[in-house]
């Protein structure tokens, strides 16, 4: 089937895409653009042309999987000006998202009609790239160079009628009928109007400063946000043709970086994620309307106000009186806060406070669809808990445990229907982090893994399946990621040079702050209830050394660093320092100067190495899976594309290498090289293509 049709309506061309699932701007669906253009030009009797989609959307942007390939001509910005260049009016008709080279391809045409419901945007800085199809020249004529940064910058779609109101539609329509609205209007029309001969609107010198401070602030060390910038600068400065040909330099520039290469495979890994082995279109997904959360404390309180989100109704447990009066508080603030910040309205604050239920007694629970359970991280306290889940919940009931370390199997055991039993592993905070740890015990049913992923959707978060072992995937490689600061600090670097390190590297903070931010109580107590402890006295020395000390970290305010009274901000501690010369003299680690690149390595390659034994063991079934966890979970740089793609630009052998050199220094408990990381490198395989 071609991707591009023309057909004749009385007088009007009409050129319609077809390249499910969303009409991507792959090589056919370019030739056949150039086609259906030039043979609706020659036609005389034709007098206008409407370009219009199949399926769920207009055209979703250029064919992102054809980035990592050569191009091939005709390139998109010659499509988008053959189009311009028509001698008869051409009208894009928009329903869905015209996203990337899809906009781009609407500014092309002389006019644009919209279905109300539709969206319009340049998403590209997302992937690390500018609009490269002439968008960064024509929205600036359009709606003017301040809201082009703005849209640009955010990669955020505006719907319809802001793009009616900001001059980038012509015309927005209700009509069932986008086709027939379309070609009432293609009669309308006579005059050409051509993006690229319009003047930029002046704008004030300001706004180009005003959105450099704002990237420094929020996009630091970005490539494609400067480009954008500079793009729109030029837009106002120099004419069409060498603005155009300025932006398509800085979109190769952005195309071959790494930053966009990590972006691209952070955006299909996410995609990937949902496509899970056992678990397919014809797996049935078990309905969930009532969900029960039980533990009312951190973690519970924010599920419960995520789920409430989703339209469901939530019974929440808890066996203390006051902690479940706290939870309900927290869940009221919740919605107020949404309220404020202009996320929810009155009505849905409203609509979701009276759909949650606080109770003490289990029997409430015998009618929910799933349950939830947060209490505390104690595997007899588990145990306990789902034994009488399994005696009150209704049959086909899904018994989830939010544990971040514990054994989900040993926890579906105290029930007699394992088969209902996974591990649905929120990250904190519950309601804002995008990541959902699904784990798949031994005798969890297919169907309960297809309503799980199904969840995450329902919540607008990530759900990634993962196996069952210490940690799952997530709080597995954070252990070691966290040995090695852990390791460091003893040797000499500061806790506040480690985080600025690894904040300067990309991480959203550096893991000293991170442990005071969670609590170094709670590390500690998970660490003191393993039997497979490292028989090392450096492990994690200092922070169970503050932990004893009762420095638990923000909340006490003090842990690696202190806090002033009511700031959470980090601020060093020379009582710390001393604290670890002290630990170090007494353990015979002699302290030195250590370098960025070093706490660099030892910490990104200790996620590697984990991570590929994670591999070997079958826990994740891909390497892309890791990289959405951590990206999505532990603030890894979404531009480095996650710990295991970012093995894959540095190179397996380089990788190898180095944790063979730390081998040879610090000896063999934490650096022997897993085989899987070996046989790459010696075969220049990479974890992607496994
Ligand atoms: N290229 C190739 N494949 C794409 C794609 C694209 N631009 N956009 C989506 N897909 C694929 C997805 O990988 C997925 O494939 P799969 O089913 O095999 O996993 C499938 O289409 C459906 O995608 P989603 O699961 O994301 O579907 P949703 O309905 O949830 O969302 C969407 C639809 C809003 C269009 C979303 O897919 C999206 O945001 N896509 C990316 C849009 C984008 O970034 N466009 C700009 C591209 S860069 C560009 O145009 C450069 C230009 O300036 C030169
Ligand atoms: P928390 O201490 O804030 O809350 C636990 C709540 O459970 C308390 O309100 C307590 O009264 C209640 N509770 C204890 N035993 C109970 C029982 N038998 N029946 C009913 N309620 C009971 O704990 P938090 O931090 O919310 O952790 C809960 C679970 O979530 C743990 O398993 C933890 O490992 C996990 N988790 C925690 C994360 C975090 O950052 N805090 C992140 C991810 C998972």
């Amino acid at each position: 089937m071609p991707h591009v049709k023309l057909e004749r309506r009385g007088t009007t061309a009409v050129i319609s895409v077809d390249n499910p699932p969303v009409n991507a701007l792959s090589h056919a669906v370019r030739e056949g653009l150039m086609r259906a253009a030039d043979e609706a030009e020659e036609d005389r009797s034709v007098q206008a042309l409407v370009l219009i989609c199949s399926g769920r959307t207009f055209i979703a942007g250029a064919d992102i999987r054809e980035f990592d390939q050569p191009p091939k001509k005709p390139y998109l910005p010659d499509v988008v000006a053959r189009l311009e260049a028509c001698s008869k009016p051409i009208l894009a008709a928009i329903h869905g998202t015209a996203l990337g080279g899809g906009l781009e391809v609407a500014m092309g045409c002389h006019y644009r009609l919209a279905l109300e419901s539709a969206k319009l945007g340049l998403p590209e800085v997302k992937l690390g790239l500018l609009p490269g199809a002439t968008g960064t020249q024509r929205l600036p004529r359009l709606v003017g160079a301040e809201r082009a940064l703005e849209m640009m910058l955010s990669g955020e779609a505006i719907d319809a009628q802001a793009a009616l109101d900001a001059g980038l539609v012509d015309r927005v329509t209700g009509s069932a009928d986008l086709l027939a609205a379309a070609l009432g209007y293609a009669q309308e029309l006579s005059e050409i109007r051509r993006v690229r001969d319009l003047p930029v609107p002046p704008a004030e010198p300001e706004i180009f400063e005003r959105a450099r401070r704002k990237i420094a602030a929020s996009a630091r060390g970005l490539l494609s946000p400067e480009k954008i910038v500079q793009a729109v600068e030029l837009a106002a400065e120099v004419g069409f043709d060498e603005g155009v040909a300025a932006e398509r330099e800085f979109f190769a520039e952005c195309k071959d970086s790494p930053q966009s290469s990590g972006l691209r495979h952070a955006f299909f890994a996410e995609r990937e994620a949902a496509k899970v082995p056992g678990v397919g279109k014809e797996t049935p997904v078990r309905e969930i309307q009532r969900v029960a959360v039980l533990g009312a404390g951190t973690m519970g309180s924010g599920i419960a106000y995520a789920c409430l989100g989703t339209g469901c109704r939530v019974h929440l447990l808890d066996s203390d009186a006051d902690g479940l009066a706290r939870g309900e508080a927290t869940i009221r603030k919740l919605f107020e806060g949404g309220v404020a910040r202009g996320k929810l309205t009155e009505h849905e604050a409203a609509d979701g406070i009276q759909r949650l239920r606080t109770t003490r007694d289990y029997a409430d629970l015998a009618d929910a669809d799933l349950v939830v359970e947060a209490v505390f991280e104690n595997m007899a306290v588990k145990k306990e808990v789902f034994g009488k889940l399994d005696t009150v919940c209704k049959s086909g009931a899904i018994l989830a445990t939010n544990t971040s370390t514990l054994d989900v199997d040993a926890i579906a055991e105290a029930t007699g229907r394992p088969q209902d039993v996974v591990g649905l592993h929120f990250f904190s905070p519950a309601h804002v982090m995008r990541l959902l740890e699904i784990v798949r015990g031994r005798q969890t049913a297919d169907d309960v893994i297809a309503t799980a992923l199904s969840l995450a959707k329902r919540l607008r978060k990530v759900g990634v399946v993962v196996g069952n072992c210490f940690g799952f995937v997530g709080n597995r490689m954070l252990y070691s990621y966290g040995r090695e600061n852990q390791l460091l600090l003893l040797e000499g670097a500061a806790p506040e040079c480690i985080d600025r390190v690894l904040t300067n590297w990309g991480m959203a903070m550096g893991p000293n702050a991170v442990g005071d931010l969670a609590g170094l109580d709670v590390g500690y107590k998970i660490r003191q209830e393993r039997a497979d402890r490292p028989d090392d006295p450096r492990f994690y020395r200092v922070a169970d050394r503050l932990a004893e000390l009762g420095r638990f970290g923000q909340k006490t305010g003090a842990g690696m660093y202190r806090y002033e009274p009511g700031s959470r901000t980090p601020v060093p501690d020379p009582e710390v320092r001393q604290l670890i010369r002290d630990e170090a003299e007494h353990l015979g680690v002699e302290q030195r100067d250590i370098g960025e690149t070093e706490i660099i390595e030892r910490c990104i390659y200790a996620l590697v190495t984990e991570g590929a034994r994670i591999l070997e063991d079958g826990i994740a079934a891909r390497s892309s899976d890791i990289d959405v966890i951590w990206i999505n979970g532990y603030g890894f740089p979404r531009y480095r594309g996650g710990p295991m793609h970012f093995a894959d630009t540095v190179g397996a052998d380089t990788v190898y290498n180095k944790v063979c050199e730390f081998r040879a220094r610090f000896g063999d408990r934490y650096w022997r090289p897993p085989a899987l990381l070996e046989r790459l490198a010696r075969t220049g395989g990479r974890f992607g293509d496994l």
